[in-house]
């Protein structure tokens, strides 16, 4: 280094070069720390070459490598990580909890494709791993990053530990310029066994399960603790990809396996549903042999030009499932039972039990549904557990699946003691004394206080803060409630004021306790910066009953900025007229989230509360996706006649993900009319109004076009 050229006389190919190879001896030295546990450069050394580094990037900041090592060696940024967003968006599986589930999964593909029941449909079965998710992405040959899952969207930068992990190659041979390969992190039991020994002889912290284990090591702030810890890797899946790798499913994983990674080895190729079945048995008699966690088997359409044909719903794929393990159960007593008030004001009864071991994760709290499950019957009024009801101090079995809440499942009435009595559900909100009411058809009872009950209101912020919606850091639950409870915070506007109020004066927040000088400026900072905020999370975060986070998607998606959304929710009449048509057009909004919605803008207090809330915030628009260039985006379709090529649910999604919006009858509104044979009234009555018209061939030659 003592002939390394003064950083001061470089120019910019020199400085391009330079930093290149800092970033390859600075990747070989952590590789030799972290990895063999063989230092080769002395610690003076290795801090001068990133010196040297920073010092580069501070005169060329635009010649910073995505692999920069002052992005990802040694010390990670200190307040977490940087985050990456994902160029192909991370998606999860939908879910089949029985064999039918999984029949019914075989047929709908069938059907989608226009395919016989008796046809050959190749799918691939492999287990689920139960770790977590993880891109890697390789530019030519050489990983430039991994990121973890995150919001699906935008994950967390995790290359400096990702680097740690054994079954991770570094670097590959003959593979495409661009590779990004996804698959598990995960801890065996062995290791996660071990892990926790060491861990409790240390005073350090234990984990629940091996999956925690692994989550907790791969997000580490300091990568030489990931290096210490066991975590492995199977290959599954793909994202952004500069050449196809293989054509099949099972052709890429083999790919995959001789580019060097880890790929399943019960991973296989079966045809049709009943192999599918088979395998799903054979995987699950293995599983306690195996010696890491897997909750289920994931079935994966084999042709990848099908999968392609299949596409996506709005957050799974239509070609994969995951076939689930029964859930896990065990027997304990029923201490008490709590009611917890929601955001929509729902009151949930919860179990409070004896701690019991159900697979592996101790349990004390599990739901009970409604009143009507406490008392043994559905939502119709017919029996459930034969009739059984559940009473407290009675003997429980509660159930457990995977990451979903705990369940009560039966009561065994031969252990229940004489004196228990019949659960008497509350009729007022035990948070603010309102009645508490069930409408007709509904399972659930609930509060009327609306935001006047404190339980709502902060229950509404904590959806609001949370991590779909504003995950505005260092904002979590806790500290909600803590502003709640005090006043400082009563409705989502507050937060944005919280800094004029609190930044200084009398009370500052760095003077309460738990918080600091620094720890107050980053909460202000990570305020600052959700001040401005995409639409569909806005939407998503006002917590209105029946609005997930893919309606509130579909629906900034279909009005595209907040202006036009406001003024349609606040300006729509239930049940009738352009706007509620409008609305209520939307693939994926029905007549009860329109209604939900609508309701909710037009309460006065509601509307005041979303008012101010909005004048705080710069709301991003939010553009219908992949549709630049599309030739049909923002059209009204019709498909009418036999479709020969495709069926008509698969016309309907190609023509949405391009932006068409497809209609089922013709109107003054139609701008494309796509008629093959044996098209009636419809083609007809697009001949009277002069609306284009075309067969089947012209409108894959336009889509294609585009
Ligand atoms: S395929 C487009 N294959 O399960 C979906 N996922 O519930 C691509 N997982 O987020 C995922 N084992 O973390 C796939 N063999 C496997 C898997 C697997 C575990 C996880 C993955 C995903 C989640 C979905």
């Amino acid at each position: 280094m003592a002939n390394a050229p003064d950083v001061a006389t470089l120019n910019k190919d020199e400085a391009r070069t330079e930093l290149a190879r800092l970033a390859a001896v600075i990747a070989a030295a952590n590789e030799a720390y972290y990895r063999k546990d063989s230092p080769e450069l002395s610690d003076a050394e290795f801090d001068a070459l990133k010196q040297r580094n920073a010092a580069i990037e501070a005169v060329f900041p635009d010649l910073k490598r995505p692999d920069s090592p002052s992005e990802q060696v040694g010390a990670a940024p200190s307040d977490g990580f940087q985050k990456v967003t994902h160029r192909v968006p991370m998606l999860s599986l939908g879910n089949a909890f029985d064999d039918e589930d999984a029949r019914e999964f075989d047929r709908s593909i069938r059907k989608y494709l226009g395919l016989g029941d008796e046809a050959p449909l190749a799918y691939t079965a492999e287990p689920k791993i139960d770790g977590l998710s993880l891109a890697l992405r390789y530019e030519d040959g050489s990983l430039v990053y991994a990121a973890t899952r995150g919001d699906g969207r935008e994950g967390e930068n995790v290359t400096a530990n990702a680097r740690t992990i054994e079954d991770i190659p570094q670097s590959l041979t003959n593979a495409p310029a661009v590779l990004e390969v996804r698959g598990e992190v995960y801890m065996s039991h062995a290791d996660f066994a071990a892990l926790n020994e060491r861990q409790q002889e240390d005073g350090g912290k234990t984990f629940a399960n091996p999956r925690n284990a692994a989550s907790g090591s791969l997000r580490q702030l300091d990568p030489r603790v990931t290096a210490a810890r066991p975590l492995r890797f199977f290959a599954y899946a793909w994202g952004d990809l500069s050449a196809p790798l293989a054509e099949t499913q099972y052709g890429a994983i083999a790919r995959l396996a001789e580019l060097g990674f880890s790929t399943n080895p019960l991973t296989e190729r079966c045809d049709g549903s009943d192999a599918l079945l088979t395998h799903y048995r054979k995987i699950e008699a293995g599983r306690a042999t195996l010696g890491y966690d897997i909750d289920g088997v994931v079935y994966k359409v084999d042709d990848l030009a099908l999968q392609t044909r299949l596409g996506f719903r709005s957050t799974t794929p239509r070609w994969a499932i995951a076939h689930k393990f029964p859930a896990e159960t065990a027997w304990t007593r029923l201490e008490a039972i709590d009611i917890q008030v929601g955001r929509t004001g729902a009151l949930s009864p919860v179990a409070r039990l004896t701690p019991v071991t159900v697979g592996g994760v101790v349990v004390s709290n599990a739901t009970l549904h409604n009143e009507d499950y406490i008392a043994g019957r559905d939502a119709n009024g017919a029996p459930i557990r034969d009739g059984k009801d559940i009473r407290v101090s009675d003997w429980v079995q509660v159930y457990r699946a995977g990451d979903v809440i705990p369940k009560v499942a039966d009561v065994d009435l031969s252990k229940r003691p004489d004196d228990a009595a019949p659960y008497q559900f509350p009729e007022v909100c035990p948070e603010c004394g309102s009645v508490a009411i069930r409408d007709d058809g509904d399972a659930v009872r609930r509060c009327t206080g609306g935001l006047i009950c404190p339980a709502q209101a902060v229950e509404k912020l904590k959806h609001f803060v949370s991590r779909a919606a504003f995950d505005i850091e260092g904002l979590g639950a806790k500290q909600v409630e803590q502003f709640f409870t005090d006043g400082w915070i009563k409705e989502p506007a507050d937060i944005f004021t919280l800094e004029a109020r609190f930044g200084a004066g009398d009370t500052p927040l760095s003077d309460r306790e738990g918080w600091g000088r620094k720890s107050a400026e980053n909460l202000f900072a990570a305020i600052e910066e959700r001040r401005t905020i995409p639409l569909n999370r806005l939407i998503f975060a006002l917590g209105i009953r029946h609005v997930g986070e893919s309606a509130a998607m579909l629906l900034a998606r279909h009005y595209g900025g907040w202006d036009r959304f406001e003024t349609a929710m606040s300006g729509a009449v239930i049940g009738q007229g352009e706007v509620w048509e409008d609305l209520t057009a939307i693939d994926g909004v029905g007549q009860v989230m329109a209604t939900s919605l609508v309701t909710t803008f037009q309460q006065e207090r509601e509307r005041e509360v979303i008012w101010r809330l909005s004048e705080m915030l710069n709301v991003e628009d939010v553009e219908a996706p992949d549709t630049a260039g599309s030739p049909v985006a923002g059209k009204t379709v019709v498909f009418t006649g036999t479709l020969e090529k495709m069926t008509r649910a698969e016309a309907k999604a190609r023509a949405e993900a391009l932006g068409a919006k497809v209609s089922g009858s013709v109107s003054a509104k139609t701008d494309l009319v796509v008629a093959g044979p044996g098209a009636g009234s419809k083609a007809k009555k697009a001949e009277e109004l002069g609306i284009e018209m075309i067969d089947e061939d012209g409108w894959l030659e336009l889509i294609e076009a585009g």
